[in-house]
């Protein structure tokens, strides 16, 4: 017992004193008296030695913590303290910072806490706000199904505006319930027309199947309506694209390639970089990485599913892995860490996350310049001029 109180009021020191809790990320030169070798993960580790004591019957220790907190605020580590040391009083505090950084791992373990707090006043409150874009954004990404009865009404709430309730359905469809209420809510024509494609976007990409395919039938996407089939793929990939619409392409909302690939910083990063994809794939390699993406998953980006202890299911790629954590980055690109005793299950799955189907967002003739473009995206930078020759005898489809 006394050597622990011990231990505790060093570990504290180390704490408040030094490497402060920069922790993981940046590597600043390790400060004076402490060993080289780690430095700046030595003060977390301190602190994390202090888990689970009690604060109450520590006064001390206790008032000191509230110090490092104090630093902390407004920073990751403000989220990791509390979530470690299970602090009450927190949630004002934990509630305006996942507002403040509604796209960032942090920000949704923020939110992710006051779920798990059950402390819901203080975010119904702020879904009304003028920071309920925000709070949407952010409840979405903690894929917990508590939020489907907080957000499900605010699709057909007209006094909110268009960009609010498109997150909404963003948000929505990254839990199956939520997806679910959606595809009922279209179905029985509760869907505001300015929702449509929006939902329908969405909807065609999920990655569960049946309702994926009565998305199909009740929100079909606009291509859909009315699609050719494709011509064969050695065809296709001698059709004559332009690499400048392709990009657009490529950015546009509806397609969806930049929700989950960067191109030269641009997009965001999910899936593979796609920067220098045409110097690794061949125009019909790029076509087949599109229209079948399970064929061949890219090395390092297998989809996992973990289950926690609480019943919840994290769907995702793994981002890394010590014998303790296991971090998981989700659709968005935000990244969150589990404790691996948390985890009840874990298990690869067959299929990219890459939805199957994004050509039906597309005219042939977009997809062509898609892969174009990416065709075009090469190391050499000599190399960009971009839009392939047309291949002769070979008009494009009708
Ligand atoms: C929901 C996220 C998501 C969307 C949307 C998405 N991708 Fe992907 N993509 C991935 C992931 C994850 C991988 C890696 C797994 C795999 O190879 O299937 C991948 C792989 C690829 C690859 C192969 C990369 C390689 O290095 O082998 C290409 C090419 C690609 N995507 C292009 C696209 C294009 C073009 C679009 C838009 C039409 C698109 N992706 C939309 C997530 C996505």
């Amino acid at each position: 017992m006394y050597a622990r109180k011990k231990w505790v009021r060093l570990a504290l020191c180390a704490a408040l004193l030094g490497t402060g809790l920069r922790g993981r990320g940046g590597d600043p030169s390790p400060a004076a008296g402490e060993a080289p070798a780690r430095p700046p993960t030595i003060a977390w580790e301190a602190l994390r030695r202090l888990q689970g004591i009690d604060l109450d019957a520590n006064p001390a220790v206790k008032a000191a913590l509230l110090k490092v907190l104090a630093q902390a605020q407004g920073t990751p580590q403000f989220v990791e303290i509390v979530d470690a040391f299970h602090l009450p009083g927190q949630h004002p505090a934990l509630l305006d910072f996942a507002l403040s950084h509604p796209n960032t791992g942090a920000g949704v373990r923020a939110m992710r806490l006051l779920l798990r707090d059950g402390d819901l006043t203080g975010v119904r409150a702020a879904l009304t706000g003028p920071r309920a874009r925000a709070a949407v954004e952010a409840l979405g990404h903690t894929a917990d199904q508590r939020v489907v009865p907080m957000l499900a009404p605010l699709v057909s709430d007209s006094g909110r505006d268009l960009a609010t309730r498109q997150a909404v359905v963003r948000a929505l469809v990254q839990v199956q319930e939520g997806a679910a209420a959606l595809l009922a809510l279209a179905r029985q024509g509760h869907l505001s027309p300015d929702l449509r494609l929006t939902a329908s976007t969405e909807l065609n990409m999920v990655r569960w199947p049946a309702l994926k395919a009565e998305a199909a039938q009740v929100l079909p996407l606009p291509q859909a309506r009315n699609a050719q089939p494709l011509p064969p793929l050695a065809l296709l990939a001698q059709m004559p694209g332009d690499a400048t619409r392709g990009a657009a392409v490529f950015h546009r909302a509806t397609v969806g390639c930049s929700n989950c690939h960067q191109v030269r910083g641009q997009g965001i990063d999910f899936g593979p970089n796609l920067s220098e994809i045409g110097t690794k794939l061949g125009k019909e390699a790029l076509l087949e990485a599109i229209l079948d993406p399970s064929a061949g998953i890219a090395f390092g980006y297998e989809a996992w599913q973990i289950e926690l202890r609480e019943g919840d299911e994290v769907y995702g790629l793994i981002a890394s892995e010590t014998p303790d954590e296991l971090a998981m980055k989700t659709v968005g690109g935000i990244v969150t860490r589990y404790q691996k005793r948390d985890i009840v299950k874990r298990e690869r799955q067959k299929l990219s996350i890459m939805p199957t189907g994004l050509q039906q967002a597309m005219t042939t003739q977009d997809l062509v310049d898609l892969v174009t473009y990416l065709a075009s995206l090469k190391k050499a930078p000599s190399s960009a001029s971009g839009g392939a020759p047309a291949a002769p005898g070979n008009p494009p489809a009708p």
